[in-house]
């Protein structure tokens, strides 16, 4: 009866530990560490809330239209559904696809080319740039002075009402750090849950998936977290060479994140450019597009991989294990109801 009920409030533990408590935010024990600190210390259940605020709050952006959210959508695995590259304030357009954010808690560089190596220096970037939110830290700070709510629960966080850069960027990312996703089908059936089991096409996609992808989109984070090829020809449009804009090494030449693949049914369109729409032209480029002979090609890829079309289905239906309901619908993370 007790290891009954130990295990019962275990489950609801790991299910709802996102909900209750007095902060942190918990993961599957059979994770690597993560890189961001998740304990009670570092989030606490009031940083959450008021890093949530901070996200879903338009008032951020210079002309008050544009919030995090916008680009950062739940539903789509906080990714920026349908715009190939982010539009932000005054429809300007960047140049790269906003990435879906999940389990950022456990990556030490951000961006599609690293250029961030601190989550809580990201939330600078999209609150000044000028195609994001175009807005300055005095004036963000300005305008959350005269908020009393935003006084009240500054005060309840940090001590005192002072609303200083590092306090609002540290609450974003109280938010931002506790976006984890570890429920989906894959989850469960690594979990070995009762009741929950692959199908024998998914069976077969994870066996194609674990030969082809997993060096480079490792669980069961999905992404070893490093900067690679998968042999796409640069876009003339934007002529975005990745990593190499960073560090100045040819090696790093055409090298991007490798983005996670949690959710990622719903987090199109692909890619640092967004240039496929659907899985399907994802797969189709391994299969069939890769080039031969091109020195950028990280070496996980030996060529086309000229997957049947059964194959490449089957790696479809496993890819789909990867959705976590309880994540895109989690209330914990919508707009805050307040
Ligand atoms: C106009 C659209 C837009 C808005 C608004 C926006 N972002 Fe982003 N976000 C992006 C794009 C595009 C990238 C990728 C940038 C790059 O790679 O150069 C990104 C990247 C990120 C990343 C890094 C993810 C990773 O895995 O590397 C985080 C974290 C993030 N945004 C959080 C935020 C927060 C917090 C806010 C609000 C303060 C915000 N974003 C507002 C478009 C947006
Ligand atoms: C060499 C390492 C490597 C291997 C192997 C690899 N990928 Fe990728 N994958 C990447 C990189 C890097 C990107 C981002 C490329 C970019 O945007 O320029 C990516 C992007 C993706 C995306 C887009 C995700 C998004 O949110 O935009 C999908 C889907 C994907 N890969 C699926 C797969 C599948 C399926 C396989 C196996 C058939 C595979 N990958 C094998 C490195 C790899």
């Amino acid at each position: 009866m007790v290891i009954f009920v130990a295990v019962s409030a275990l489950l609801v533990a790991f299910r709802f530990s996102q909900v209750s408590g007095k902060g942190g935010a918990v993961y599957p024990k059979n994770w690597p560490k993560p890189v961001s600190d998740l304990s009670e210390k570092a989030i606490s259940e009031e940083g959450f809330e008021l890093g949530r605020t901070l996200f879903y709050d338009p008032n951020l952006s210079r002309d008050s239209t544009i919030s995090c959210a916008t680009c950062h959508l739940q539903y789509t695995g906080f990714a920026h559904v349908d715009h190939n590259v982010s539009h932000g304030i005054d429809g300007r357009k960047g140049t790269r696809n906003a990435p879906a954010l999940i389990n950022l808690a456990w990556k030490k560089l951000f961006h599609w080319d690293g250029g961030v190596n601190h989550i809580e220096a990201q939330g600078v970037n999209p609150l000044t740039h000028p195609a994001e939110m175009d807005n300055t830290l005095a004036e963000v700070i300005r305008r959350l002075m005269l908020n009393d709510n935003y006084r009240k629960q500054f005060n309840r966080v940090y001590g005192s009402d002072q609303i200083t850069t590092a306090r609002i960027m540290n609450a974003l990312s109280q938010f931002t750090r506790s976006l984890i996703s570890a429920n989906s089908k894959y989850d469960q059936v690594m979990r070995k849950e009762k009741g929950v089991s692959f199908t024998e096409q998914e069976q077969s996609g994870l066996q194609l998936f674990r030969q082809y992808c997993a060096a480079c989109h490792q669980e069961p984070l999905f992404t070893s977290n490093q900067f690679k090829s998968n042999g796409l020809p640069i876009n003339p449009q934007y002529n975005d060479l990745g990593r190499f804009a960073m560090t100045g090494q040819g090696k790093d030449s055409l090298q991007f994140m490798i983005p996670t693949l949690r959710n990622v049914e719903f987090t199109f369109p692909y890619m640092h450019d967004g240039r496929f729409r659907k899985l399907k032209d994802v797969i189709r480029h391994y299969s069939e597009n890769i080039p031969e002979n091109n020195s950028y090609l990280s070496k996980e890829i030996n060529g086309p991989m000229r997957l049947s079309d059964k194959q490449q289905k089957d790696l479809l239906a496993f890819l789909f294990t990867l959705t976590d309901k309880e994540f895109l619908y989690n209330p914990r993370f919508s707009f805050p109801k307040k």
